[in-house]
């Protein structure tokens, strides 16, 4: 009790909080292991990057969170101080406390872990950091995330040697023509992971699945994550959560048939009935999908903000309890993800759950 009591205030030191404001975990990981991570800068040249100096970005950055058997780590700041400064300095969100357990470097299981699934973040914030709730629940049931972040875009991330990168503002406001380029910017580099990632795993010596990609997302990263699947053949299947679409999968052309299981999750009443681009896409899908969404939520819920506007925000959230926002999106996620690469089938893809009664199956085909 007294270490522990010790270990807390040593913390509360080295995240410079004020005294009154204590150290606070961030919801821990659902799954039976514990959660490892470890972050690479990837060389990949993208053009026509509307953010990057020259418009030529030359590398992005992938954070890959896995199972491990190796002790939690110590809690350690669950974002980066500048990051939760810029939120503060927008919306009033108070998150500087929160802290995470999930382990740098920690050791590989002895055997295969996977499915791996590629995550791609909000346009211009918050980074994948700002989904590390949701993440580490996946690593914790044994799937590999490589979570894609995007330098001069994200509004902020820290290099692995510790050099910081600030990006776009997170209250950017963006024009049509940009927003697009970004888009490209994007999917090019999920393709590009999902084609580099074999080699990867061999250079990290790392006993990761390297078939059955999945993709997802958030915003954004979601529409992103539609059009990955949609380029790479590596690619088995993918979720939108709650982003309307900007690429070729809501073109509604021929070629916009993604042809593999895609699920679209929602604030309450976001479906193909309320967004023109929902209804472009699902109007060509082929596919088994379901547009599933939830009551009490608003967009922001489905980042790990719905978590921090317990600690009170300027910005309109959804009335749902953020703890249990956090519970239902591992659910649903996890059991997209299950069904379709792990092959489980799963009751919550195809009936209300008595459990989870703010869920509705709104749409759906096959
Ligand atoms: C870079 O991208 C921005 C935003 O799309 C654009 O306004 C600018 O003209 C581009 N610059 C070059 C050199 O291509
Ligand atoms: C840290 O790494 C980034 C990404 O590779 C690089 O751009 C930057 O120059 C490095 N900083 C230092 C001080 O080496
Ligand atoms: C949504 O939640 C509110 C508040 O709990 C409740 O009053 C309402 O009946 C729910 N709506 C539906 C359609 O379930
Ligand atoms: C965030 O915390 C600060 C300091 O405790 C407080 O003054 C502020 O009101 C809080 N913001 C919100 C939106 O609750």
């Amino acid at each position: 009790m007294k270490a522990k009591f010790h270990q807390s205030a040593v913390l509360a030191l080295l995240l410079g909080l004020v005294s009154q404001v204590r150290p606070e975990p961030v919801p821990e990981p659902i799954g039976p292991y514990n959660v490892g991570a470890r972050r690479l800068v990837i060389d990949f040249v993208n053009p026509d990057d509307p953010t990057a100096p020259n418009n030529i970005s030359t590398e992005y950055m992938a954070t890959i969170y896995y199972p491990t058997e190796d002790a939690p780590g110590a809690p350690s700041p669950y974002v980066e101080p500048e990051l939760a400064q810029m939120y503060a300095d927008v919306y009033d969100f108070n998150i500087s406390h929160l802290t995470t357990t999930v382990r740098w470097h920690a050791s590989f299981l002895p055997k295969p872990a996977g499915p791996t699934i590629i995550f791609s973040p909000g346009g211009w914030g918050p980074p994948t950091d700002g989904s590390s709730i949701l993440l580490a629940d996946l690593a914790s049931q044994g799937y590999v995330v490589a979570a894609l972040d995007h330098p001069y875009e994200q509004p902020f991330l820290r290099y692995p040697n510790g050099t910081g990168l600030a990006g776009l503002p997170i209250n950017f406001q963006y024009t049509e023509e940009f927003v697009y380029a970004l888009h490209a910017v994007r999917v090019r580099e999920m393709v590009h992971f999902a084609g580099y990632w074999p080699e990867l795993v061999r250079r990290m010596c790392a006993p990761f699945e390297t078939k059955r990609l999945g993709a997802f997302g958030i915003s954004f990263g979601g529409s992103a994550s539609l059009d990955a699947a949609l380029e790479s053949d590596a690619i088995g299947a993918a979720i939108n959560l709650d982003g309307s679409i900007f690429g070729r999968a809501a073109a509604n052309e021929p070629d916009s048939d993604i042809k593999k299981p895609t699920l679209l999750l929602a604030f309450w009443n976001h479906s193909p009935s309320t967004d023109g681009s929902w209804a472009d896409f699902v109007a060509r899908q082929s596919g088994w999908w379901r547009n599933i969404m939830v009551n009490g939520t608003v967009h922001a819920d489905w980042s790990d903000m719905t978590f921090w506007k317990i600690w009170g925000t300027s910005r309109p959230m959804g009335t749902i309890d953020g703890r249990r926002m956090v519970q239902i999106r591992s659910a649903y996620v996890t059991a997209f993800f299950d069904e379709h690469l792990r092959g489980e089938d799963s009751p919550l893809m195809d009936e209300p759950a008595a459990e989870w009664p703010e869920v509705l199956i709104s749409h759906r085909h096959l």
